[in-house]
């Protein structure tokens, strides 16, 4: 029997959501929500993998469900939740840390990023992170991670520690009458014309959360002004633009801008060249400007609007996190079955 399709993803609670975030991650989230069940984390667990002021964080988790719903999750309708509501991921991911390999997490481009030079004083949450990512997926068996780009290696070893424990406990899974792999192994879905989308600074440089630079990013709560002159500001290359998608090769700058258009459009990159392509690049970013305006500040607008009433964010996470539970505690229940402990 195959396993029925669930759609989950995460997103830290870091402050500074920009439009990296909502190209990669939160616009594909709101699409996939028509045709799928779907649950969305607010993973703060994950943030406490490096120090974070307490107050903030809470700040934070109830900025990042604020622009789920502005980006347009419905929330009845879907699960928004923040993860240490639901000690099931915990619990889950301790057992996966059994099952998961040094040799598997030392390849882990990230945390090698993250850790930098200063390995030794990384915390053990930093390295074990990407085995509690697994776990957020699988302690509800979803099938399907929309995600970004930089994403792609943590889903890899999601579906190795799904197979892994699927093999090392296959016996006991058949005693215990589940007909086929107790675990789905998890599609990754990272989809869209924005799928890394780039610094506004340096077009080699991915749009992050923690760039000093706040010129480098379009973050989710700017107005319009700010987002219009961060457009403008933008770095770019003298020539014109192509007018096809090779022309692009070797111009960061100028294919990071075309894949913001076309992300924000819903269009393909081609069609974009074909509408801009021979043009100079001030037309362009004027053209570009308009639209992430109009796509970028509603939702920003709103997300001000949300937070005002930080005691309805949080009526609709402890709701979330209470149907999320429900599904949780029945796969703990047959892992622990599965695995030998008692209950
Ligand atoms: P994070 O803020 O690290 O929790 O990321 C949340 C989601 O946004 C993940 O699915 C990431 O892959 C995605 N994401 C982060 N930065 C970018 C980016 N520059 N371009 C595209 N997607 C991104
Ligand atoms: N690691 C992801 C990021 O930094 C966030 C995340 C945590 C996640 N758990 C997840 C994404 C489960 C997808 C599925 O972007």
């Amino acid at each position: 029997m195959p396993h029925r399709p669930l759609v989950f993803s995460g997103v830290q609670p870091t402050g500074n959501l920009h439009l990296g975030n909502y190209l990669g991650a939160i616009q594909r989230f709101v699409a996939l929500q028509d045709s799928h069940d779907c649950m969305y984390c607010v993973v703060d667990l994950h943030a406490i993998t490096v120090p974070q002021d307490p107050a903030e964080l809470r700040r934070t988790t109830r900025e990042v469900a604020a622009a789920f719903m502005a980006a347009g999750v419905d929330a009845t309708k879907h699960i928004i939740f923040n993860q240490s509501r639901v000690s099931g991921h915990a619990e889950l991911a301790w057992i996966f840390n059994c099952v998961a390999r040094l040799g598997w997490l030392n390849r882990m481009t990230q945390f090698k990023e993250k850790a930098g030079k200063d390995r030794e004083n990384a915390s053990v949450g930093l390295y074990a992170y990407p085995v509690l990512m697994a776990a957020d997926i699988l302690v509800y068996r979803a099938t399907h991670v929309p995600v970004g780009d930089d994403q792609k290696q943590h889903l890899e070893l999601a579906r190795d520690i799904a197979q892994k424990f699927n093999l090392d406990f296959g016996a006991s899974i058949a005693a215990q009458g589940h007909v086929e792999h107790f675990f789905p192994l998890p599609e990754p879905l990272i989809q869209g014309a924005a799928t890394r989308v780039m610094s506004l600074r340096e077009g080699a440089k991915k749009m992050s959360k923690s760039d000093p630079s706040d010129n480098s990013r379009i973050n989710l709560t700017d107005d319009a002004d700010t987002i219009a002159l961060k457009v403008r500001r933008a770095k770019t290359d003298p020539d014109a633009l192509p007018s096809e998608l090779e022309g692009l090769e070797g111009r960061p700058e100028a294919a990071n801008l075309v894949g913001i258009f076309a992300g924000l459009s819903g269009r393909s990159r081609e069609a974009v060249l074909g509408e801009f392509g021979g043009g100079q690049f001030s037309g362009f970013k004027a053209a570009l400007a308009d639209l992430a305006v109009s796509k970028l500040a509603p939702i920003a607008g709103e997300m001000k609007r949300l937070q005002a009433d930080p005691g309805h964010i949080d009526a609709v996470l402890k709701d979330g996190g209470e149907r999320a539970s429900a599904i949780a505690v029945e796969t703990i229940a047959a892992v622990k079955d599965i695995v030998g402990l008692l209950r």
